[in-house]
């Protein structure tokens, strides 16, 4: 049974001063759960890196976890712009996104550099969101498998090891999906993260790729998180905009956690 992970990605958004009021809300709101956050399943929520601070002082006597959307390729160093792992650490964060796409499309990161960033935070103790997925022309040209497969491979070109892991989630995250409003039909996410655990199965082991959690991001509402979650191999949400307001973001964790309660057809 692998507990499903609902991830909040804040994105540039949100004054630290609207914290207090978010968190308020939100864990009101997650009361009526029908299970328990931290046992069940957990939370994460990455807001900007200005904001971690502030947010790990809402979070603290709950089982609410802190992520950031991105870290730097090395402890320390001369790298101008980029936030050390070892201090995303320090200051509460236990979990990081890396690779997003907007990472990846808008600031032109490439698979080295992300592979750089995934070691760097496994080797800080950080736990990681490694972020894969197609833009509209490779699904238009039947070419979803290979760069989802050319994304992944970084990780065995990198020589991330198999007990690594235990410490990494992959999010298929179709680009075309993301802030679109156009969310993937619960069949193509099934497809994809069935791919991606054979994938694993062959590259790693095969208890590994069981024990993978494999979220699904993109478009992410109340109203098709219970249908995404129902699938097989669909383990988490990584949610953008539904996760800006509490309610919302309660709503979207509540509904995905529908199908936890009936057995889920494998
Ligand atoms: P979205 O963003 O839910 O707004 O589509 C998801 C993401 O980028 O992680």
């Amino acid at each position: 049974m692998r507990a499903p992970i609902f991830a909040a990605n804040w994105k540039m958004n949100k004054y630290v001063r609207e914290l207090s009021d978010f968190f308020e809300k939100f864990k009101s709101s997650l009361n009526d759960a029908p299970l328990k956050v931290g046992e069940a399943f957990e939370v994460i929520i990455a807001p900007s890196p200005t904001h971690l601070t502030e947010c790990v002082k809402y979070i603290q006597q709950t089982q609410i976890r802190m992520g950031a959307q991105n870290c730097g390729l090395a402890k320390f160093g001369a790298y101008t712009g980029e936030t050390s792992p070892a201090v995303l650490k320090e200051i509460g964060a236990e979990w990081v996104i890396v690779g997003h796409s907007e990472r990846r499309h808008v600031f032109k990161e490439d698979d080295y550099l992300i592979l750089s960033r995934v070691r760097a935070a496994l080797q800080e103790g950080l736990k990681v969101i490694f972020c894969v997925g197609e833009i509209l022309q490779d699904r238009k040209a039947g070419k979803t498998f290979n760069t989802i497969e050319k994304q992944l491979s970084i990780l065995k070109e990198g020589q991330i090891q198999t007990q690594d892991l235990k410490n990494l989630v992959i999010a298929y995250e179709p680009v075309w999906a993301i802030g679109t409003g156009e969310n993937a039909t619960p069949q193509q996410a099934q497809e994809i993260h069935r791919f991606i655990r054979n994938w694993v199965q062959e590259k790693f082991s095969s208890e590994e790729a069981q024990k993978l959690r494999i979220l699904y991001g993109g478009s992410v509402k109340v109203e098709n998180a219970t249908q995404i979650m129902s699938q097989p191999d669909v383990d988490g949400l990584l949610v953008g905009t539904a996760s800006l307001d509490p309610t919302v973001f309660a709503g979207v964790v509540k509904n995905g956690l529908k199908p936890l309660t009936q057995e889920k057809n494998t």
